[in-house]
């Protein structure tokens, strides 16, 4: 029985003022829509292939990442989860290691979940977890729903990331944890030119071929390269009061964890 209503409204909080950050602006399609339109539109148009140009493009090492993410919930068994830019459902099926009773996913993009329901129903975890629409920064979940929030390459595509931090906060409840995971900015010299010719070439290159959105994987490049890097980010995340913060990096640095608490 699922125990966290479903029936998502949106919360305005229209006085909320955040520094502008650079990342923010970054966006898609460079129109004057806004950037959660943009990044939707953009996730709808290459739903059918994100899967697939995951595995390519990371040669499969994102798996490991998220089984990390997840090993660091495990001591406080979380019971209800909430999966934030679900997706296609990886991290929520993730997370279903754990053995909790309710996960919920939401997403500003139908067709990504369209593609998870289908996963979810073929692994019998259809009960389990609940896709729903939902946007972080206005998702108006009860204060103090969630034992733990897990985000997996969503913080990125925030349209105002201090804000969908801050949303996320309200509804962890009181020592629930938050786990982030997100592309970083390796330093060591080598990688960080390995990277810099990764993403700027090959990323755009595979994403042209293989998706029907040829600018979805330049603005991948361009997000990754704007978002405030591993100790910027834990900052973000002190300022926000969230407590125990840090960051792990993975790979190299190309990826990162942050986690914090409530
Ligand atoms: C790169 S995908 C990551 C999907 C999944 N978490 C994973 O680990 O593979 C990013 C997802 O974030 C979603 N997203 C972006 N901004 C969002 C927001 N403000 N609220 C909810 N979802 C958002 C996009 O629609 C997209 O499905």
């Amino acid at each position: 029985m699922l125990s966290v209503p479903l029936n998502l409204c949106v919360k305005g909080n229209r006085d909320f003022t955040m520094r502008n950050m650079l990342h923010d602006s970054v966006t898609p399609y460079k129109t004057d829509e806004e950037k959660n339109k943009q990044v939707a539109q953009m996730f709808n148009n290459i739903a059918n292939r994100y899967d697939l140009l995951n595995s390519i493009l990371s040669m499969g090492i994102h798996k490991g990442w998220r089984k990390q993410c997840v090993q660091l919930l495990a001591a406080k068994h979380p019971k209800v989860i909430l999966d934030v830019a679900t997706g296609t459902g990886d991290f929520a099926i993730e997370c279903a290691k754990l053995d909790p009773t309710q996960i919920i996913g939401i997403d500003i993009s139908d067709g990504m979940m369209e593609f998870g329901r289908k996963k979810l129903l073929k692994l019998k975890l259809d009960q389990l977890i609940t896709l729903k629409n939902g946007n972080a920064e206005t998702v108006c979940f009860p204060d103090d729903t969630f034992d733990a929030i897990v985000v997996g390459f969503g913080v990125r595509n925030f349209e105002n990331l201090e804000k969908g931090l801050s949303n996320l906060y309200r509804i962890l409840k009181p020592g629930g944890q938050l786990v982030i995971l997100e592309f970083s900015y390796p330093r060591n010299p080598l990688i960080k030119a390995g990277y810099n010719f990764y993403f700027s070439y090959i990323t755009p290159l595979v994403g042209k071929i293989f998706s029907k959105d040829t600018r979805a994987y330049s603005y991948l490049t361009e997000s990754v390269k704007a978002f405030p890097n591993n100790e910027h980010f834990v900052e973000i995340l002190n300022k926000l009061k969230y407590k125990n913060t840090g960051f792990k990096s993975l790979s190299f640095g190309i990826a990162a964890i942050y986690r914090g608490e409530k």
